[in-house]
């Protein structure tokens, strides 16, 4: 079944048309590269899934149902996640504190406001998380702003995981990472796949898009131009369609 089904997506910013019906779907558990040139569209096309921009024409099915008018938040409750190349975390925080980031456990005292956040068990979870990942940090509680960039990555991977998605989109997630902090992110890729997860992968890097995704879209002006099997294709191929000389 399809997790998500674009068709006829169209957004404008302005009078400039970004998106020219773009149809797009992706099933349950596959790993979709989207590759294209600065400017294609890519991100106005996620931010078109997650709602944080509503799309002009089109229709944006998800598990099933029609999300097109629902907020971002509802659509997030249903389980769009997005990773965004920020990555959005809070450098001074811990990395535990940084996983349940805005919705800590609370446990309150006698009832009794401001509610205490529970750390002991904030910890607990970050923890539980992060080794049944297989992701290993020198300590949880030291602050995200202290780790690699790999590592921050694979913090915010995490962090999107236990909102227990259906669909996770990354945004560029190696473009800034070391060889073997790459390995580790398209690890995390492959295991969320066999969990059943959808992911949408942006990338520069076309070593890591084969690597990790079954399928790849090229995006071009807004225009969804070629739509691959990674085994069916090739670097040189999907680079003629990045570039416009297919
Ligand atoms: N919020 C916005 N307001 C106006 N123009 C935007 C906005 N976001 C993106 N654009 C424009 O839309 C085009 C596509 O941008 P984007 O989706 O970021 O492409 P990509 O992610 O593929 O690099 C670019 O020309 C960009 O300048
Ligand atoms: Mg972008």
């Amino acid at each position: 079944m399809s997790i998500i089904e674009l068709s006829g997506v169209e957004k404008s910013f302005g009078a400039v048309q970004v998106l020219h019906g773009v149809d797009l779907t992706v099933e349950a558990g596959e790993v979709v590269g989207l590759v294209g040139d600065n400017g294609a569209g890519k991100s106005t096309l996620m931010k078109s899934i997650t709602g944080v921009y509503t799309t002009d024409k089109g229709r944006v099915m998800f598990d099933g149902q029609d999300v097109t008018q629902l907020e971002p938040g509802a659509r997030r409750k249903m389980g769009i996640e997005m990773i965004y190349q920020d990555l959005a975390l809070a450098p001074q925080q811990d990395v535990a504190n940084n996983i349940f980031l805005g919705r800590e456990p609370v446990k309150r005292l006698f009832g009794l406001l401001p509610a205490f956040v529970d750390k002991p068990r904030i910890d607990d979870q970050a923890q539980g998380m992060l080794d049944r990942l297989g992701v290993h940090v020198p300590s949880i509680h030291i602050p995200v702003g202290m780790l690699s960039g790999g590592q921050q990555q694979t913090i915010a991977i995490a962090r999107a995981l236990t909102f227990q998605p259906k669909l996770v989109i990354m945004d560029e997630p190696t473009a800034a990472l070391a060889v073997r902090e790459v390995e580790s992110v398209l690890q995390l890729i492959a295991q969320m796949k066999s969990d059943g997860i959808a992911t949408i992968l942006i990338s520069h890097r076309l070593n890591d898009v084969f690597a990790a995704c079954g399928r790849i879209v090229v995006l071009r002006r807004g225009n969804v131009i070629a739509d691959l099997r990674r085994d069916e294709t090739d670097m040189a191929e999907v680079v003629s369609y990045i570039v416009g000389a297919h």
